[in-house]
């Protein structure tokens, strides 16, 4: 197809198909990706070129908190594109210190300085760094249910099955087991999950080992909310042992569950913490390391051997400084609190309905519903790192009645936008209620 860009608008079949032709697609073989060709979206909804309207239950990728098309942050974006676009990172501009100065205010503890990336994959690459540059030490610990981003280094902390075709992985990294053990058994408490960790950093040398990765609730691999104590237990444990504790908050951060961070839960502070997504609402992108004193000490009088080109880029730190006005002047982390109890309500309701739904779980606006066979052998929907007919049923009937969320293995995500009101939300658990009926059809007693 030759293209003439002066004329009129591209159809969605020409927007998909030159796509397809001319650009690659993520973790897939390009002949099973089938895009949809958006035009545009606001609050919680998009649109397709073709006019068909989405409720979005997953924030695109657990991302756009504040939902889409907010004109604050829009309009943020224009004035700073006007006025300095780019600069090098090497000098600094009024919003890079506006942007530092906000963050310290929310982050957790102490944590007063933060290292700027474009997302969340290089803000781990960096904490990694950091931590091995701070320490001296050269093993990570990771966990197996977790995703750290795509990128060389943080491919392999991934303990999920994203890993495997990237190996050989990195040196030095040790997957631990997470407390949650999949449907057919119980979550370990944090006791058991604490004797387990310590062992392992006691047979690996803890003198080797320069930090403990994790998200604090873990996020693509099942909102997994960790048991009271454990990362209490965690924070002891690294502390006794001189190991850095690195926070993944880049989808459970900036109100995703009812408070600013996740760990704001527990009142733990860790040594690193990362964060993206949610700190622009992804109008444009930004990641971030944020450090603990000690940690900005090192780099005092010790050369940090890294950098970006686009370290605090001005435009992504102007819609981040303008993302945390809008939560902070709409009350949407309250809100998201708030709504999280709405949506615990759906989840409860939807088990008592279906068979089909073994587990669910959710705090604030980040929820899954887990998909059984069989409440008594709690056999899941789908096998690890699999799918079935029940699941890609299920998928095909919320793209059809234009319910945008991810279902992964045997589990749905339900996690909208923070602005999502309760009319929203009984919209999008009702669609989830029909499309439920084709789960059940597979329990099998
Ligand atoms: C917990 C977590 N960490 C890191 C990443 C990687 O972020 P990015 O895709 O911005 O590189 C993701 C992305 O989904 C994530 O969920």
């Amino acid at each position: 197809m030759t293209l003439d860009t002066r004329t009129d608008a591209l159809t969605a079949a020409e927007i998909v198909e030159l796509s397809l032709r001319h650009t690659l697609f993520d973790w897939t073989a390009q002949e099973n990706a089938r895009p949809i060709a958006v035009d545009h979206a606001k609050g919680v909804e998009f649109f397709t070129v073709d006019g068909k309207r989405y409720l979005d239950f997953n924030s695109q990728l657990w991302s756009v908190n504040i939902g889409h098309g907010d004109p604050r942050v829009v309009e943020a974006i224009r004035a700073q594109a006007e006025r300095l676009p780019y600069i090098s990172p090497f000098h600094t501009t009024e919003v890079r210190a506006r942007l530092g100065a906000k963050l310290a205010e929310l982050l957790p503890g102490d944590m007063e300085k933060v290292f700027f990336t474009l997302g969340g994959a290089e803000a781990n690459e960096n904490a990694l760094r950091m931590a091995r540059l701070v320490t001296g030490r050269h093993k990570i610990l990771a966990r197996y249910r977790s995703y750290h981003g795509s990128t060389g280094g943080v491919i392999s902390l991934t303990g999920d099955p994203r890993r495997w075709p990237n190996e050989p992985a990195m040196s030095g990294v040790v997957h631990v087991l997470d407390p949650y053990h999949g449907t057919a058994r119980p979550q370990d408490d944090a006791e058991t999950a604490l004797r387990y960790l310590e062992e392992t950093i006691e047979l690996e040398g803890p003198g080797t080992i320069a930090a403990f990765f994790l998200e604090t609730i873990t996020g693509t691999n099942g909102v997994l909310i960790p048991p009271d104590g454990y990362l209490q237990g965690v924070r002891e444990l690294c502390d006794r042992h001189g190991i850095l504790m690195v926070c993944d908050e880049v989808m459970c951060g900036f109100g995703r569950t009812g408070k600013w961070f996740a760990v704001d839960h527990w009142n733990v502070v860790p040594d690193l913490m990362t964060m993206a997504k949610g700190l622009t609402s992804s109008y444009v992108p930004l990641g971030a390391v944020a450090m603990r004193p000690h940690v900005a000490e090192h780099f005092r009088d010790h050369v940090y051997w890294g950098g970006l080109t686009y370290n605090s880029h001005p435009l992504a730190l102007a819609a981040a400084l303008a993302t945390i006005g809008v939560y902070e002047e709409d009350g949407l982390i309250e809100h998201s609190a708030a709504m999280g109890e709405v949506m615990r309500r759906h989840h409860e309701e939807l088990r008592s309905r279906h068979p089909s739904v073994g587990l669910v779980r959710s705090i604030g606006l980040f929820g899954v519903l887990e998909l059984v066979r069989n409440r008594s052998t709690m056999e899941p929907m789908a096998p690890f790192n699999g799918t079935s007919d029940e699941m890609k049923a299920i998928s095909a009937f919320l793209n059809d009645r234009g319910l945008f969320t991810m279902v992964r293995m045997n589990g749905i995500m339900t996690n909208p936008p923070l602005c999502i009101t309760e009319e929203q939300l009984a919209e999008g658990f009702g669609i989830l209620d029909e499309a439920l009926a084709l789960a059940d059809e597979g329990v099998s007693a």
